[in-house]
């Protein structure tokens, strides 16, 4: 089993090249479903939740490769609508194939997707919506929607699920209605999905705000289509939270790479000075330890988002007092807690919050990740920990960041990946 064993306690200077957004890529494969043609996911990065979304395009017909850093997916032979519960069961954004799926062929059928350890992970939101739209849903072990009576109307999302409102634009794009989708996520993952369903003729408006209006298509022939994902604001987070809890100076090295990254909102205190130019963040810079990060709370976008919370937990036991984080997003995202806590830190969870009391010296430890971002908080504490560390569970990690520990390598950390 591979492990990551770190050599912890050194500052971390040098420039991160960032992957195009996991969350982006993944309904982007999904949604390539509903081209019967070729699409190029350009600067795609070589990630296992990827690798299974390729599984999944090829089980039901298609041809999905990389060539070079695109990842190609050729949807000409795509002939199948039932979606393979084994390969389902392993990743969360399988669900997103639904959408592409009815719109393709008006039938879809899935298992309940599987994903990361972070709590309950129901699709009820997803089916609330297609039902509202005007597909009929039949659950059991396999859920099996029917969209050929076509998708029109208006839904409003009881909570703004990014996957079920991704999955209800993907599920308009090829037909004939109007669908309107109010309290939609915000994300801007979701920007990308709406530029891809354009390129391919469909005529999406309204996506990263909170009313999303896709006036579906009949004929969607076979295009080829390139789209170049945003940058991954998650990964860019969470080496900036590597460079708060070790100290140092990091460069982000994606032009493209904007500001909405929200840490200048959370490091108000200045002991992270982040630099930004031409409205993009470019230099996370820690001189000094920070002080607790006071009350942060994770929201759906534009909020803190869920995807950092384990990072800002395990950076904030090297600030100097308080640091109070709540996930109204999973509210059971703290598993990892337990596992930091090898580490002498100081943590207390209460439901879906958790006191961190920040400060004093952890101690290196071995640490097992269960889940992918949970990983990431591990590998926090332990490259700004003295002494040697392992993590293992690195299949979790392997999911959402493409080779971290080169990266890591590259900004002067010492971390090896090996195999026990
Ligand atoms: C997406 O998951 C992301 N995954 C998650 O990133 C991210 O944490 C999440 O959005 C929130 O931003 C991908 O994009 C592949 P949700 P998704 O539907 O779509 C509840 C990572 O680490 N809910 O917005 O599954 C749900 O349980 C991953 O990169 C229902 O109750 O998230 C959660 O509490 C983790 N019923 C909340 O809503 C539903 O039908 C938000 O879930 C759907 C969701």
């Amino acid at each position: 089993m591979e492990k990551f064993v770190i050599n912890g306690g050194k500052r971390l200077f040098g420039e991160v090249k960032i992957q195009s957004a996991k969350n982006s890529v993944l309904p982007l494969i999904a949604a390539s479903v509903i081209n019967d043609g070729k699409t190029y996911i350009e600067n795609c990065p070589k990630i296992s939740d990827v690798l299974v979304m390729m599984k999944i395009i090829k089980e039901i017909g298609g041809k999905a490769y990389f060539d070079k850093d695109d990842l190609v997916i050729d949807g000409r032979g795509i002939d199948k609508w039932i979606l393979p519960c084994d390969l389902t069961r392993e990743i969360r954004a399988s669900v997103f194939t639904v959408g592409a799926l009815i719109s393709r062929f008006g039938y879809a059928s899935t298992c309940v997707p599987g994903g990361c350890n972070i709590g309950d992970r129901p699709i009820d939101i997803h089916i609330e919506a297609l039902r509202g739209l005007g597909a009929k849903v039949i659950e059991g072990d396999e859920v099996i929607f029917d969209g050929t009576k076509g998708l029109d109307g208006c839904v409003t999302l009881r909570f703004p699920s990014v996957g079920a409102t991704e999955n209800a634009m993907m599920a308009a794009a090829r037909g004939s209605g109007t669908c309107v989708i109010k309290n939609a996520a915000k994300e801007p993952e979701i920007i990308d999905l709406q530029k891809y369903l354009n390129a391919l003729g469909a005529e999406v408006q309204g996506g990263g705000s909170d009313t999303v209006v896709v006036r579906g298509k009949d004929k969607i022939i076979g295009r080829e289509v390139r789209i170049r994902p945003i940058a991954d604001r998650i990964e860019a987070g969470t080496f900036a939270f590597f460079t708060v809890a070790c100290g140092g100076e990091i460069r982000f090295l994606e032009e493209s790479f904007p500001k909405y990254l929200f840490l200048s909102e959370i490091f108000r205190n200045n002991a992270c000075k982040i630099y930004v130019k031409n409205g993009k963040i470019e230099v996370i810079k820690v001189e000094e330890r920070p002080k607790g990060f006071g009350k942060i709370c994770a929201m759906p976008y534009p909020g803190f988002p869920t995807d950092l919370q384990p990072q800002l937990v395990a950076a904030s036991c090297f600030a100097k007092g308080l640091t109070v984080v709540v996930d109204k997003v999973f509210p059971n995202r703290f598993s990892f807690v337990e596992q930091l806590l090898k580490t002498n830190a100081d943590i207390e969870v209460f439901g879906n919050a958790c006191v961190v009391s920040g400060g004093k010296a952890l101690t290196s430890a071995e640490t097992y990740a269960g889940d992918l971002r949970g990983g990431a908080a591990l590998i926090t504490a332990a490259i700004a920990t003295e002494g040697k560390s392992v993590v293992g569970g690195v299949r979790y990690i392997d999911r959402g960041y493409e080779n971290i520990e080169k990266k890591l390598r590259n900004i002067g950390a010492d971390v090896s990946r090996v195999d026990f």
